[in-house]
């Protein structure tokens, strides 16, 4: 499939019709940023339903991990659908579930044995983690960050704290959960640059929060992405997280990492923790582990998932269809898309860092592997948000066959499959940078 080629003004005749019934009957929750209808995918490149094709560095919110429509993943999706499609391993017994449970505890970012629970999406592995972190410490209280996005059930929604709409209209939430400050290196609130980072921003939660509002001993988890997905693809500092496994440690508190976007080789290594040093008591994990398959995974340190039979499961989790795809999944990142994400991630960002002196919207170019971010700013110096520039460079890039995403309130994502290719990042820089002239020119 050659990409990009529009042929059609978007969205096309049977594009726009498919979105005129959806407008009936599906929930207007759903946050659609531009009309794409796909027909068909494989690997980075997505075909709609006019026969337009696109460059997908969106990646279903990073889920693609090993592209779409892996040939392998397929495979083993098709034997596994032609064995059996559901047993519930909550009650029932299946090869796949203990062989996906062993690959994770392989590459799993913490020494010693660990044990998986099994759910169907990112939420349910927050879901998880929570319930767990407070069954074993017998404390209620719970540490999240403002900006973090952790999912959309009620426990996991409680964490959350991206954007107010995700929030606003559900209360009360879950109690027991206060938000500290995360680490927004380009913004920093001291003025701070990498080579002089204590992470201060962790200040305020260490001499205010747990000594005026919350006594650390009633703390259950910290919970914490290693870099910020919906909040605007914010890279904690290997000093940040080191700081907050010392303060955790020193506490009894379980160190959470959600590693639903960041995880599964996105960053150019399995884990984005891994890059800091730190090692969690749990992980997190959904999003890229089955290539598109809803699997949900809570990784903890076994000394931690001690709860009796009847604590926590989940019908559907585990299912083995997906445990198919998340073995082939691993195995593909094990041998060549960690890799890959590293070097074409690099190459993918010294390109965007390059428009840097053509375009004065871009404020910011940041990330690890193949999770990069572009934030765009009316003014450099001030660094004012434009997150209406934002969305047209989105839209623009659409219609220029490039598929991207925004994350926070003025930040442009690039969360590609993991196959993507030095070429395809060129391509995708190309058409960014078009976009941007397009944005520049109609907005100034
Ligand atoms: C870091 C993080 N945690 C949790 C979630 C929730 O995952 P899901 O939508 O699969 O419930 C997301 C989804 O975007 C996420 O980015």
């Amino acid at each position: 499939m050659a990409v990009p080629d529009i042929r059609t003004p978007l969205p096309g005749p049977k594009a726009a019709a498919l979105i005129a019934r959806d407008a009936a009957v599906i929930s207007p929750s759903y946050t659609r940023g531009y009309p794409l209808v796909i027909a068909r995918g494989s690997g980075c490149a997505v075909e709609d339903v006019d026969g337009n094709t696109f460059l997908d560095c969106a990646a279903g919110i990073a889920v693609n991990a090993t592209g779409h429509s892996h040939p392998d993943v397929v495979r083993a999706v098709t034997a596994q659908a032609q064995q059996f499609l559901h047993m519930s391993g909550t009650d029932f017994y299946y090869e796949l579930q203990v062989q996906v449970a062993e690959a994770l505890a392989a590459v799993a970012p913490m020494d010693g044995p660990v044990r998986a629970f099994f759910g169907n999406s990112g939420t349910e592995a927050i879901e998880a983690c929570l319930k767990l972190a407070r069954y074993t410490t017998r404390r209620q209280q719970i540490i999240a960050f403002l900006g973090g996005f952790h999912g959309r059930t009620m426990g996991a929604l409680s964490l959350t704290a991206s954007k107010t709409v995700q929030r606003r209209g559900f209360g009360p939430l879950v109690p027991g959960v206060t938000h500290a400050a995360f680490a927004d290196c380009y913004r920093c609130p001291v003025g701070a640059t990498p080579d002089r980072c204590a992470a201060e921003c962790l200040d305020p939660l260490e001499q205010q929060t747990l000594v005026q509002l919350v006594s650390p001993d009633e703390v259950a988890a910290v919970v914490v992405e290693p870099i910020q997905g919906e909040g605007g693809y914010l890279v904690a500092p290997d000093q940040f997280m080191q700081r907050l496994r010392d303060l955790t440690s020193r506490h009894g508190i379980l160190l959470v990492v959600d590693e639903v976007q960041s995880g599964m080789g996105r960053t150019g290594r399995m884990f984005a923790v891994e890059h800091s040093g730190v090692q969690p008591d749990m992980v997190a994990i959904a999003k890229g582990i089955a290539s598109g398959l809803p699997l949900g995974v809570a990784l903890a340190r076994a000394a931690l998932m001690t709860w009796p039979p009847g604590a926590h499961a989940s019908t559907f989790g585990g299912n083995p269809v997906a445990c198919a795809a998340a073995l082939e999944t691993i195995r593909l990142l094990n041998e060549q898309l960690i890799r890959n994400a590293a070097v074409v991630g690099e190459r993918l960002k010294a390109g965007l860092t390059a428009l840097v002196d053509k375009h004065p919207l871009i404020g910011d170019v940041r990330g690890r592997g193949l999770m990069v971010g572009v934030e765009l700013v009316k003014d450099r110096t001030t660094k004012e948000r434009a997150p209406e520039v934002r969305n047209a460079v989105v839209n623009a890039a659409f219609r220029r066959g490039l598929l991207i995403l925004g994350a926070g309130r003025n930040t442009v994502r690039f969360c590609p499959p993991l196959v993507l290719t030095a070429a395809e990042a060129d391509t995708a820089v190309r058409l960014f940078d078009e976009a941007l002239t397009e944005v520049a020119s109609t907005s100034s």
